[in-house]
């Protein structure tokens, strides 16, 4: 083992794992990771760093477990020895937390709660990091929301992130571990997966532009979201870790938007009115929605120092110009810049 600090991190194969990734190693820690075996590759957006060789070795290790699976947690614990966790693993996505409850709550909130378990047995000091959701705010009960804010889940899946939630808070005042819970606002990215609706919209988008497609079907547009720029959220998460005491922090830009303002302005950057393309599908609907999100991240600000700084408008710009990249279209040509 070398003299870095040693991170490991669940859901690395996920967007904000692989930015975090790439944070850690730049700051010069021996990185590991859990990935879950799959039929297919599921670490394209990993592949750069698992590649990369370097004199102590390999930027990112790799090593096969699962939130669901006890024993390849306790295995990779004791293997890796990590200083820091990072706990992103999850199935993420809400809606299909309707029709996988029971899923879900497996791998966010017992997966949780076996990977606090396993640390506390390994009676190392490690910190670990909760990757905690705004949508555990639900049906919001202030119309800003902050640390103090009661929690109203509206999903299988934000139900299973209070269990987590609470599980950390738990595990640090019960058995004095170093437990941080980060609460974090949607955050986005040309890394998003593509079942989300800012990526859903920005693919569609290029994919229009590069006549490949016409229409893209959407359900309930009027939701509003508190939308960052993920390589800034991954660095809250770090800075969060680095604090002498562990506490929980809102992670948000403080501005809220429509799914319909992001529509408008990812179509607009290329010159198209969204209500040309978009139809309406109402097998996107949920059975329970959470309409508004919004976030006061002064504490962050605060103690972390730490400010979201991409507004709305480049973040729908960036992704649109990565995706029109990915359709062989160069984003200067093609974007307008009024
Ligand atoms: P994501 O892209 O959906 O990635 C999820 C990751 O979790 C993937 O690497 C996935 O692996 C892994 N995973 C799923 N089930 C697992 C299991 N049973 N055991 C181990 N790993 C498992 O999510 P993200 O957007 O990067 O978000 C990261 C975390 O932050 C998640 O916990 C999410 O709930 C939370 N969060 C996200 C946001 C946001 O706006 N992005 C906001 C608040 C909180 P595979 O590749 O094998 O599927
Ligand atoms: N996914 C999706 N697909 N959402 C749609 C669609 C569609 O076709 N049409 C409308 N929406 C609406 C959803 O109903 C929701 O109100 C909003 O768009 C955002 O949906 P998602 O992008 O799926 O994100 P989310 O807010 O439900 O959840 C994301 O953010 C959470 C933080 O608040 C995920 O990343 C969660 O893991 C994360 O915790």
């Amino acid at each position: 083992m070398t003299g870095r600090p040693r991170a490991l991190i669940t859901g690395v194969t996920g967007q904000d794992g692989s930015y975090l990734a790439e944070l850690l190693i730049a700051k010069g820690y021996e990185v590991h990771a859990v990935i879950r075996r799959s039929s297919t590759f599921s670490t394209g957006r990993v592949e750069h760093l698992y590649q990369d060789v370097h004199e102590e070795g390999r930027a990112l290790n790799l090593h096969y477990g699962d939130l669901l699976d006890t024993g390849s947690l306790v295995s990779v614990l004791g293997k890796v020895e990590p200083d820091e966790v990072y706990n992103l693993g999850a199935q993420s996505h809400v809606a299909v937390s309707f029709q996988m409850p029971e899923f879900t709550a497996d791998a966010v909130a017992f997966g949780t709660m076996r990977l606090l378990e396993a640390i506390r047995q390994t009676g190392r000091p490690v910190r670990f990091y909760q990757a905690g959701s705004s949508e555990m705010f639900g049906k919001v009960e202030s119309p800003l929301q902050n640390e103090d804010t009661r929690f109203h889940p509206r999903s299988p899946y934000a139900i299973a992130k209070v269990f987590a939630h609470q599980m950390a808070v738990f595990h640090r005042e019960a058995y004095g571990m170093y437990c941080a819970n980060g609460i974090l606002f949607n955050h986005e990215s040309p890394r998003r997966g593509e079942v989300f609706v800012t990526r859903k919209i920005t693919q569609a988008v290029a994919r229009i532009a590069a006549g490949r497609q016409d229409h893209l079907y959407l359900g309930n547009l009027k939701a509003k979201r508190d939308w960052g720029y993920a390589p800034e959220y991954v660095e809250a998460m770090w800075r969060i870790l680095q604090q002498p005491e562990p506490d929980d922090f809102v992670i948000a830009t403080g501005e809220t938007h429509s799914v319909e303002e992001f529509a408008a302005l990812a179509f607009a950057s290329v010159g198209r009115r969204w209500q040309e393309h978009v139809r309406y599908d109402p097998r996107y609907e949920r059975p329970a929605e959470v309409d508004l999100l919004q976030g006061d991240a002064s504490k962050a600000e605060r103690v972390l120092r730490w400010k979201a700084r991409t507004t709305f408008a480049d973040l729908a710009r960036i992704m649109v110009a990565a995706d029109l990249r990915a359709e062989g279209l160069d984003p200067d040509s093609v974007m307008r810049h009024d």
